[in-house]
């Protein structure tokens, strides 16, 4: 393990976080730094969370972590406006349609498994969905092909790049039809490598994952979209001009979260950027996918050619199917006995599901996949 004292963390979400991201933000729950928390600058002896957000200590974090957002991960501040958001990623299944559905218009949708799912089942409540395509067949177990341009005409187009349960990811951002606004849930992956995510009209991301913690969606809009006239009315707080307006201060802030938000995207850039985070996610993802590949035991869930680096799910398909399900339970019994925590798979796919998100050490994969390894040798 890393250390002796902690295990190494696959879980899917809330997830691993950098040591130094912890340490600073536990400091900064006890005194905040001046400057946004920033390391050498004095402390105010408050904590975050007893502070106005309006202040200037707030303040500082709140731009600092727009503007870490912007450069770490490559959303362009001309063309598109960062909010910071509460609710999750599931309000923005709310909020996209909200804003961008139109009266007698369908939203495009490709099903590619439970999150887009429920964002589907969302935009019903504001109009006609159009499902481009879905792999529901085969367990979701790969992107089905669809043929953008069945997207014309419609009000906008959703896609989410990172299938969190069954471990599927774009590779690349499709080309959406002239005039479609192209709507991405980049939860699961956001940040894990570079991502031309200006191509994106409107992209949202929970945080818990590979921004921080829990209960602060980040989401980046065009900002042509803001002032569309055509915008269909909606409760005020639903609106995104009204975030935008007010930078995201509308309602008190998630503070807690927009700190680690900002740590962790200091911590990112320290690495190296989404680059460096591209290579370790690469290394990790293919000792992962070798060693499910190289074995007669474990299988992965996805298909090659659309497998997630982030998010692993596999099975012990390998097994005869009368002792499938006690050798799995064998196995993440002695796979948390032997610190690996966080295994067990989504109850929708069975199995396992290692997340191996930007934090996660590369020796965590390699410990992992030995551990499988000699698990197999034993079976
Ligand atoms: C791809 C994806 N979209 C949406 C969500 C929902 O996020 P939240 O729980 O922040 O609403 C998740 C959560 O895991 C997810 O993985």
């Amino acid at each position: 393990m890393a250390d002796t004292k902690r295990p190494f963390n696959f879980s899917a979400g809330p997830a691993i976080l950098p040591q130094e991201v912890l340490a600073r933000a536990a400091e900064a729950v006890t005194a905040l730094k001046l400057d946004g928390h920033s390391a050498n600058s004095p402390d105010i002896g408050l904590s975050l969370l007893e502070i106005s957000h309006r202040g200037a200590p707030y303040q500082a974090v709140h731009e600092g972590a727009i503007e870490l957002a912007h450069r770490v991960l490559g959303i362009p501040e001309d063309t598109h406006q960062i909010l910071l958001l509460p609710g999750g990623a599931s309000m923005q299944f709310v909020m996209v349609p909200a804003n961008l559905s139109r009266p007698g218009t369908p939203a495009s949708f490709v099903d590619t498994g439970a999150w887009s799912t429920k964002a589907i089942a969302e935009a019903r409540h504001f109009g006609e969905v159009r499902v481009l395509g879905s792999s529901a067949d085969s367990k979701f177990d790969h992107i089905p092909t669809v043929d953008w341009a069945d997207a014309d005409g419609s009000s906008f187009l959703h896609i989410t790049t990172n299938n969190t349960i069954y471990g599927t990811e774009y590779e690349s951002l499709p080309d959406s039809p002239e005039g479609v606004p192209l709507v991405i849930d980049a939860s699961s992956h956001i940040g894990s490598r570079p991502m031309s995510l200006e191509r994106a009209a409107l992209g949202y991301a929970g945080a818990q994952k590979n921004l921080g913690c829990s209960g602060l969606c980040l989401v980046f809009i065009r900002r042509d979209l803001l002032d569309d006239p055509g915008a269909p009315p909606a409760p005020k707080f639903l609106r995104y001009a009204t975030h935008a307006k007010a930078n995201s201060l509308f309602n008190t802030p998630n503070s807690f979260g927009v700190l680690v938000l900002k740590l962790v995207l200091e911590w990112v850039e320290a690495q190296g950027g989404v680059a460096a985070m591209e290579r370790l996610n690469a290394e990790k993802s293919t000792l992962l996918y070798t060693t499910l590949d190289n074995s007669s035991l474990f299988e992965a869930h996805a298909c090659a050619g659309h497998r997630s680096r982030m998010t692993i799910p596999f099975t012990l398909g390998g097994a005869p199917e009368g002792e499938r399900d006690a050798l799995t339970a064998r196995f993440l019994a002695e796979a948390n006995d032997e610190g690996f925590q966080g295994l067990k798979g989504h109850r929708s796919v069975g199995g396992c599901r290692a997340s191996m998100y930007n934090a996660f050490p590369v020796e965590g994969a390699r410990a992992l996949t030995s551990f499988m390894q000699e698990f197999e040798r034993r079976a």
